[in-house]
């Protein structure tokens, strides 16, 4: 049978054979990177030691990172206990991927949204207006053994290097959400529990340089469906969180991940953590890699705010749902349309 070619290219191929950029990548002229920046020196986001998260300064560790899911929604953290070794495999195999034949890489390509292992390009290229300056390669890996026989052989370490960084990261993230729970006054374990069996999914972006980095986005704005994003980004700037209106350009501090809350902690936090509006911009001279880690809960794990959380003065913001059925409702929209989180919202009365 006969295999039906992918309706649309990968950029990384295309990118050095295009001087301009293809007009369905050209933005609105209302919704175009070069608006007034902020840059991160003026405002930065909070920068979180974990050194201390389990000695003496445990509470006040507990604090800063509430207040950063408050007030930020987005925070770095530093001796966050994942080995740098492991980190540069994950970045230099994500590299060595996007270089291999495309030939090779298209064994991967699917546009069908609920494949749990599959290299796309932009963000959904079924039901999009205007398309994304970037390719990704997307991978669910918790449990690792359910999904590691999808993954990709080659380059030859490609298994290893990444399940090693899932198996590290998957530590911080269980960290993370024990002290979220418990600077939201929860048990330190709610969280973990109300996500039922867990899921983790991890991203191999890549942003390749772009001719006219003014007229599009490497991924316009969004917030992430998932409950904890955890981002490894190379050297190369990229990042912008909306910030008071403004867009903060969030650059690459070494040894660190970027944390941020995704829209079910906003949900289980009953709307006290945020979910907060990011969004990638590209360059002209740099390609860039990013591989995000999206923590989440299994599909099956019934989410709503947290009944402690609510009162009569805190009315409940969001009816509970299945996981799964925010997924494929996520997933069934364009960025930049209406909120997956307001599909779920409570009209207060
Ligand atoms: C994402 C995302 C940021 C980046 O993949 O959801 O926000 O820097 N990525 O690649
Ligand atoms: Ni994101």
């Amino acid at each position: 049978m006969a295999v039906t070619p992918p309706s649309k290219l990968l950029l990384t191929d295309l990118v050095s054979t295009v001087k301009n950029v293809p007009p369905n990548y050209i933005r609105p002229i209302n919704d175009r990177p070069n608006i007034v920046v902020k840059s991160s020196e003026d405002s930065p986001i909070p920068l979180i030691d974990l050194q201390d998260l389990y000695g003496l300064n445990h509470s006040d560790v507990i604090k800063q990172i509430g207040r950063a899911c408050q007030f930020d929604g987005f925070f770095q953290v530093k001796n966050h206990g994942v080995p740098e070794i492991i980190i540069e495999k994950m970045l230099r195999v994500a590299k060595e991927f996007y270089e291999l034949p495309e030939s090779e890489r298209l064994k991967c390509y699917s546009e069908d949204t609920s494949k749990t292992a599959r290299l796309s390009t932009s963000f959904n290229v079924k039901n999009e207006m205007v398309s994304n300056w970037r390719d990704y390669l997307r991978l669910y890996c918790y449990p690792l053994e359910d999904f590691i026989s999808e993954w990709p052989t080659n380059p030859p370490s490609f298994r290893t290097d990444v399940a090693e960084y899932c198996s590290s990261v998957r530590g911080l993230a269980i960290k993370l959400l024990e002290a979220i729970s418990e600077s939201l006054g929860l048990d330190k374990n709610y969280i973990c529990k109300s996500f039922n069996k867990h899921g983790q999914h991890i991203v191999l972006n890549h942003y390749p340089p772009c001719p006219e980095p003014e007229l599009t986005f490497g991924l316009s704005g969004h917030t992430d469906p998932n409950a904890i994003s955890i981002l490894l980004q190379d050297n190369v700037p990229g990042l912008q969180v909306l910030r008071e209106g403004n867009w903060i350009n969030v650059n690459p501090v070494p040894n660190t991940f970027i944390v941020n809350i995704g829209d079910q902690l906003q949900v289980l936090s009953n709307g006290r953590y945020k979910s907060v509006l990011h969004r990638v911009i590209v360059n002209g001279e740099k390609g860039r890699f990013s591989v995000p880690t999206f923590y989440c809960p299994s599909e099956d794990a019934v989410i709503g705010p947290a009944p402690e959380l609510v009162d009569d003065e805190h009315p409940s913001l969001y009816r509970e749902f299945t996981y799964g059925e925010y997924f494929r409702k996520f997933w069934s929209r364009q960025l930049g349309t209406e909120t997956t989180m307001g599909m779920f919202r409570v009209t207060p009365n």
